[in-house]
């Protein structure tokens, strides 16, 4: 059992305890209180999980859990895809909340199908699908030949960055939603997020090459993928032979001009990864100013809409984006997830409470009945109402892999939170 999770049962247990007692101090009322909030949490994921295992079956290499189709059932992809990480990874953090070896041999199984992903070099996404998988393995439950896959994977990553554009390529060669402009070396604000890989490729085979490229990737993006008030493009493009930017656009939010919030969130983690990795107070600073700009266009309940600038005037979608026709304004709380899961780190990193405070609020708003689904509901996803993308006309107001994902990460992080900061 690794030490959360003993810590997390000892308090648990302390509060059985303690609570016939009057005498106990406001602060630890309010851990209990609030490691009951987390169990309660654990219980129900645990049971939708279950069920969502007996939907799935066993690995197969093409069955990793994605979203809900129209008709209420779910929807998976194979291995190829950017999400098959996301399910592994969060079966490794049921083992990491529980401490249950049943956990732990179901989320090697779904690791381990995704061995032959560690040369592939389609795209830029490695690193979400081997570092969320792989990654939590080597972390809670290490075996050799962990780390080399993890070291070839990064590599396989490195294998798209360029000298001439100073950042890594996320898709290869595209035509954009105006049905004319061609993308040739597509570079989107997510990718930020894969960077994490490079640090432990650089870490784990001392090859500073790995961790140079992560940096200067970062340099670049902080150089030409965000406005004056921190609001972030999705896509930037760059000329192959000179890195000149030659377009600023957007492929998954409302328009070329707009914040699209999935992305904003992105961009606020992997500023706050960059920070941890590098101790260099650049990325800090952006990470902040990047969560200030996400703080002050949030709703009441801190659930961003899917784009920040959806309907404006002054914001107008490309001909063939389906953004024209689409006017609602769903929420996206996979955006939340990933901000409410860097906000614990970024409260540790500025020593400001005001970022644990949020995140908190967060992961209470997300617990609540408007957004965590029923049991035996939404495809046995734990999160409802996320938007994959609605430009392509996918995974509107369903459930997402990767916004439980980063849910559960909040819940460990959260654990982690509480376990430094109690009294008891
Ligand atoms: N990285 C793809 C997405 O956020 O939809």
């Amino acid at each position: 059992m690794n030490t959360i999770c003993k810590c997390v049962l000892s308090q648990v247990l302390l509060y059985f305890c303690l609570s016939g007692c009057s005498h106990i101090p406001d602060n630890d009322r309010n851990t209990t209180k609030e490691l009951q909030f987390i169990r309660e949490n654990i219980d129900f994921i645990a049971q939708q999980t279950t069920l969502m295992l007996e939907t799935t079956g066993a690995p197969t290499g093409k069955n990793y859990p994605r979203s809900m189709n129209d008709a209420g059932q779910l929807v998976t992809t194979g291995m190829y895809d950017w999400t098959p990480g996301f399910f592994p990874g969060s079966l490794w953090y049921l083992y990491e909340l529980t401490g249950d070896s049943v956990w732990k041999d179901k989320a090697e199984q779904w690791t381990q199908t995704l061995e032959p992903l560690k040369t592939f070099t389609g795209h830029h996404d490695l690193g979400f699908m081997m570092y969320c998988s792989y990654g939590n393995a080597n972390r809670l439950a290490p075996k050799p030949e962990y780390k080399d896959i993890l070291l070839q994977s990064a590599y396989s990553l490195a294998s798209r960055f360029s000298e001439e554009t100073g950042c890594i390529k996320s898709w290869n060669h595209r035509v954009a939603w105006d049905g004319e402009t061609e993308w040739f070396y597509p570079v989107i604000i997510d990718n930020m997020m894969n960077l994490e890989m490079l640090f432990f490729g650089a870490k784990t085979s001392g090859d500073k090459r790995l961790y140079d490229i992560a940096v200067t990737h970062a340099n670049t993006t902080l150089q030409h993928h965000f406005r004056e008030d921190f609001s972030s493009y999705h896509v930037v493009d760059y000329d192959t032979v000179t890195g000149v930017v030659k377009h600023r656009a957007t492929c998954q939010g409302f328009s070329d001009n707009s914040t699209w919030s999935r992305g904003q969130a992105w961009a606020i983690y992997g500023y706050t990864m960059m920070y941890r990795e590098t101790k260099d107070a650049q990325y800090l600073d952006a990470a902040v100013n990047l969560a200030a700009y996400y703080l002050s266009h949030l709703p009441e309940d801190l659930i961003p809409y899917w784009d920040f600038n959806a309907g404006e005037a002054g914001y107008t979608p490309d001909k063939d984006s389906y953004a024209t026709q689409y006017w609602e304004k769903p929420k996206d709380v996979s955006a939340a997830a990933v901000v409410c899961a860097a906000f614990f780190d970024l409260a540790t990193y500025t020593h400001r409470s005001e970022y644990t405070d949020k995140a908190i609020q967060m992961l209470h708003n997300l617990s609540s009945e408007k957004y965590r689904a029923e049991l035996g509901k939404n495809a046995h996803f734990i999160l409802m109402h996320s938007v994959g993308s609605i430009p392509h006309i996918s995974e509107i107001d369903k459930p997402l892999v990767y916004a439980d994902y980063y849910f559960l990460e909040s819940l460990v992080k959260y654990t982690a939170f509480l376990r430094n900061f109690t009294s008891l």
